[in-house]
C-alpha cells in the first residue's frame, strides 16, 4: 500500500514510529505493508516509489526540524502538499495537518485532491469535517474510495466503528461524551484541588495537555467538532460546526464547581445529540459512568433495546492516535480483496 503522508508532526511521526515498529505483524495479521512514498511538512516533500527510508526521515525532522536530510534526490523544498497529493502515485493520502475550524484549511483542499484523484483517505485532522463531511463522503463515494477518519474523535478510543458495528441492531437514542481532553483535565484540577480557572489552565499548559491559546479546547469548539463527525457518522446526520450550539467553560468559577459538589454532582463539559447538537457544561452524578478525571475521554450511546452503554478511553496523544490511523488502513486493505 502506497501512502503519501501529509503533516509530519506528533501524529504524522507517531505514524511513521509505528510502521516501523509494527511493519512485519501488519504483513503477517492483515497482509498490509505500508509504504511511504512521500511525506509533506509545511516546508516541502520527499518522495520515492521505493519507499522513503523511515528511520532518516525521522532523524532528519528531529535534527533539522525538516526533512532535508533525506537527501536531495527525494526532498523537494518549498514542494506543495497539493502537488505530492495529485501526482506522487500512491493508494492513500494520510492528512495530519493542523485543525483549522474556520474554512477547514489545508485540510480540506488536500482531502478534496485526494478523493478526486482516487485515493483512499486518512484523516485525523478534524477541520475537513467539521466543515464539510456530508460532501466529503459523497465525493469519496463518487470517486469509488474510502475516506476514513477513526482519529478524529477519541484518539486511539474506537469510539466510531464500536458505535457503528459494535452496535448494529439496536436503536441509539442520543449520544453524549466528554470528548475533550485538556478542558475536562482543568474541571478535574479545579474540582480536586479548589483552584481557579487560570491556574489550572497553567497546569494544562505545563504538562503539554493545552496550547497557549486554549480557546479551541476551554470554548468547547473541539468538542463540538467531535460532536458533529460522531453525528453524522454514527446517526446519519448532515451536520456542521455551524449546527451545533457551542458553550465552553470559559465563565466558570470554582463557587460554580463547589456548589455542584454540595449536591453530590460534578460540572463537566458536555457534547450531546439528542435531536439538536450540543455543547454545554452539565451537572452529573458523582457516580455518573461520564464522570471520568484528567484527560480521560468517555462517550455514552443511549441505546434501545441494551440501555446506556460507555467507552473510556485516553482521548488524543500522538501514538494513540496514529494506532487509529493503522485501524483505518487495515479496513482500506480489507477492501481492496472485496
Ligand atoms: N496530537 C494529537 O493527540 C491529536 C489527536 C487527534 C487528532 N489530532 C489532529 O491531527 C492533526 C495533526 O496533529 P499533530 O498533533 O500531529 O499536529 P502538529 O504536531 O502541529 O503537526 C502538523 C503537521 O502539519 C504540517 N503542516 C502544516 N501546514 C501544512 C501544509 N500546508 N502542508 C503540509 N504540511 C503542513 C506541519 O509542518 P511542519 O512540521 O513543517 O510545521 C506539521 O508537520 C491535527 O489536525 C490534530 O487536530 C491530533
Amino acid at each position: 500500500m502506497r501512502i503519501v503522508l501529509v503533516g509530519f508532526g506528533v501524529v504524522g511521526r507517531s505514524f511513521a514510529e509505528l510502521i516501523l515498529e509494527e511493519g512485519p505483524k501488519l504483513d503477517r495479521h492483515y497482509g498490509l505493508r505500508p509504504r511511504l512514498v512521500g511525506i509533506v511538512d509545511s516546508g516541502g516533500a520527499a518522495e520515492d516509489q521505493e519507499g522513503l527510508d523511515i528511520a532518516k526521515a525521522l532523524k532528519s525532522k528531529q535534527g533539522k526540524g525538516s526533512l532535508e536530510d533525506i537527501g536531495p534526490e527525494a526532498y523537494a523544498k518549498g514542494r506543495k502538499a497539493l502537488d505530492a497529493i495529485k501526482n506522487i502515485d500512491c493508494e492513500v493520502v494520510v492528512e495530519c495537518t493542523p485543525t483549522d475550524l474556520k474554512l477547514g484549511e489545508p485540510g480540506l483542499s488536500h482531502v478534496k485532491a485526494a478523493l478526486m484523484r482516487g485515493r483512499h483517505v486518512v484523516c485525523t485532522n478534524k477541520g475537513p469535517l467539521a466543515i464539510a463531511m456530508p460532501a466529503l463522503l459523497e465525493l469519496a463515494q463518487h470517486n469509488s474510495v474510502l475516506l476514513k477518519f477513526s482519529g478524529t474523535v477519541g484518539g486511539g478510543t474506537p469510539v466510531l466503528d464500536f458505535a457503528k458495528r459494535c452496535l448494529e441492531g439496536s436503536t441509539i437514542r442520543s449520544i453524549s461524551g466528554i470528548l475533550n481532553g485538556t478542558s475536562n483535565f482543568v474541571l478535574s484540577q479545579m474540582t480536586s484541588k479548589g483552584i481557579e480557572m487560570k491556574d489550572a489552565l497553567a497546569e494544562a499548559q505545563k504538562l503539554g495537555y493545552a496550547e497557549a491559546d486554549p480557546t479551541y479546547d476551554i470554548g468547547g469548539f473541539d468538542t463540538a467538532c467531535k460532536l458533529v463527525i460522531t453525528s453524522n457518522y454514527v446517526l446519519g446526520t448532515a451536520y456542521s460546526i455551524h449546527d451545533v450550539d457551542i458553550q465552553g467553560i470559559q465563565d466558570l468559577s470554582i463557587g460554580d464547581l463547589e456548589k455542584a459538589k454540595a449536591k453530590g454532582k460534578v460540572v463537566k463539559l458536555i457534547g450531546r445529540v439528542d435531536g439538536k447538537a450540543k455543547v454545554s457544561t452539565e451537572m452529573i452524578d458523582i457516580a455518573h459512568p461520564l464522570n471520568v478525571s484528567g484527560t480521560f475521554n468517555a462517550i455514552s450511546f443511549d441505546t434501545y433495546p441494551a440501555g446506556e452503554i460507555t467507552l473510556v478511553g485516553k482521548g488524543a496523544g500522538g501514538r494513540e492516535t496514529a494506532s487509529s490511523i493503522l485501524r483505518d488502513l487495515i479496513e482500506i486493505r480489507r477492501s481492496f480483496a472485496r
